[in-house]
C-alpha cells in the first residue's frame, strides 16, 4: 500500500503496453499487474462511487447487476443494503479484477454475490430482468458502450433503476442547463485518459437522459492523483419509464 503501491499503478498506467488480439485480453493485459493495487489507487480516483450508490433504490429481495464491476468494491458501498438484495451480479471481463471480487465476496461471506466472467455488449441476466443496473466507470471502458447500455435497458424490469458514474467531457454546444467545457478539457481528457484505453464521452449522458426518466444528474471535477488537475466526470441515476 502506500506510495510504493501508487508507483506501481503509475507505472503500469504510463509503461504498460495493452496487447491483445481481443478486449478481453486486452483489459488482462492491462489490470493483471496492478489488480492488488487497484482499489487503494482508484479510490482517490474514481470520484462519485459512494454517492451513487447511496442514492441507488435498492429494493427488498431485487435483483441487481454491477457491470464492469471489477473487484467488487461497489458491493461494499451497498453497506446493510447488501442484505436486502436476492443477488447481486458482479459482471466483468477480466479474470483479474474478478478473482479479487471473489475473494472479497469469500472475505465478507457474501452469499448473494456473485461474479461471471462475461462481456457486457452480449450478457443477458440467466433468471430474467432485474431491478437495478450499475455501471461505475466502466462505460468509458467500453468500445460499443451504446450496446452494453441496450444490454442494461433490456436487463432492467419496467420502473427499474440505473446508476452510472463516470468521466465524461461536455459536448461544444451541450443544451442547457448542461454544463460546457473550455476547449483545453474537451481535447486534454480524452487525449490523456486515451492512452489507457479509456474514452470520455460527449455522448454517454445525453443518451442516458434520453432513454431513462432522470432521477438525479450531477456534473462534477475530481481531482486526479498527482496531477494538478480535476477530470470531469457525472453520476447519473434514471429509471426505465
Ligand atoms: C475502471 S474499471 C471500473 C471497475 C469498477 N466498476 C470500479 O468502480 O472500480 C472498468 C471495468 O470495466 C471492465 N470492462 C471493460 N469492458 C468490459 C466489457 N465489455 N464487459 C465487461 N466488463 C468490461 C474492466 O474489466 C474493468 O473492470
Amino acid at each position: 500500500m502506500g506510495l510504493t503501491s501508487d508507483l506501481r499503478v503509475l507505472y503500469n498506467l504510463a509503461f504498460t503496453r495493452v496487447r491483445g488480439a481481443t478486449h478481453g485480453e486486452r483489459l488482462e493485459t492491462f489490470y493483471r499487474a496492478q489488480a492488488g493495487d487497484y482499489d487503494a489507487f482508484r479510490r482517490r480516483l474514481l470520484h462519485g462511487r459512494e454517492e451513487m450508490m447511496a442514492a441507488l433504490d435498492v429494493p427488498e429481495g431485487g435483483k441487481m447487476l454491477d457491470v464492469g464491476g471489477g473487484t467488487g468494491y461497489n458491493a461494499e458501498l451497498l453497506g446493510d443494503r447488501l442484505a436486502r438484495l436476492q443477488s447481486l451480479r458482479i459482471i466483468d471481463l477480466c479474470p483479474s479484477l474478478l478473482a479479487t471480487a471473489d475473494e472479497r465476496i469469500r472475505g465478507n461471506g457474501w452469499a448473494n454475490v456473485q461474479t461471471t466472467l462475461a462481456d457486457a455488449t452480449t450478457y443477458e441476466p440467466p433468471d430474467g430482468p432485474v431491478d437495478v443496473v450499475t455501471f461505475s466507470y466502466s462505460l468509458t471502458m467500453i468500445p460499443n458502450w451504446f450496446q452494453a447500455l441496450e444490454r442494461a435497458y433490456t436487463a432492467l424490469k419496467l420502473g427499474g433503476m440505473i446508476g452510472v458514474v463516470d468521466f465524461y467531457v461536455s459536448r461544444k454546444w451541450p443544451a442547457p442547463p448542461m454544463r460546457r467545457h473550455s476547449n483545453f478539457q474537451r481535447f486534454f481528457w480524452p487525449t490523456w485518459f486515451g492512452h489507457d484505453n479509456v474514452f470520455p464521452s460527449p455522448d454517454h449522458l445525453p443518451w442516458l437522459q434520453s432513454r431513462f426518466q432522470t432521477v438525479k444528474r450531477d456534473e462534477c471535477l475530481g481531482k486526479v492523483p498527482y496531477l494538478m488537475l480535476k477530470a470531469p466526470y457525472y453520476i447519473f441515476l434514471g429509471r426505465k419509464a
